[in-house]
């Protein structure tokens, strides 16, 4: 009997402060709080969306010891990278990204990879979050390659035009390198 999934339903992460916390994902992120158990420390919360069925997606708990707790994983650390956030267009990450910004959220990176852009930031306990758009064609782009290019873009620069129709000559080699040169700065570059 195959084993059947049906999606990967909530991230449940843990907190030094968890009224801080709370107050980060729901009144900067938008998070709802779906229910909260004061004996188990539980908050559960939903995006609040009314197109989906799903009941919490991310639930945030206290550490046991907040004094003295671990911080979240370093880069060379084993466990969670980060959780990611989808939005459905590009204005809204130029909203969430100003949004951010004007509730003194550092955004530590705009990345944008082949199939989509992203913004790196960290949450009021440290635990690192991304926002991204997906391209439509982001499946597509995989199967045909997107190739590895990371470029630092600004909201200034165009949505490239393989994020709505793959070109028949797509080259992941030399079309992305080739429609950035001059307009978007290369990671570290
Ligand atoms: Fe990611």
């Amino acid at each position: 009997m195959p084993i059947n999934l049906s999606r990967i339903g909530h991230a449940a992460v843990r907190v030094r402060d968890i009224e801080r916390a709370k107050k980060f994902y729901t009144e900067v992120l938008g998070f709802v709080i779906e229910e909260e158990d004061p004996e188990h420390g539980g908050v559960f919360m939903s995006l609040g969306r009314d197109d989906t069925h799903e009941g919490h997606v991310f639930d945030l708990s206290p550490v046991e010891d907040p004094d003295n707790a671990l911080d979240a994983p370093e880069r060379n650390q084993v466990g969670v990278a980060h959780i990611a956030i989808k939005v459905d267009s590009h204005d809204d990450m130029k909203d969430a990204y100003d949004h951010l910004l004007s509730n003194g959220v550092t955004v530590d990176r705009l990345v944008e990879h082949a199939n989509q852009r992203s913004m790196y930031f960290a949450d009021s306990e440290g635990n690192r979050l991304e926002i991204y758009f997906e391209f439509p064609t982001s499946k597509e782009l995989f199967k045909r390659g997107r190739g590895d290019r990371d470029f630092v873009f600004t909201f200034e620069d165009p949505v490239p035009p393989w994020a709505t129709e793959i070109p028949a000559d797509w080259d992941p080699d030399t079309t992305v390198d080739r429609y950035h040169r001059g307009t978007v700065r290369t990671m570290g570059g």
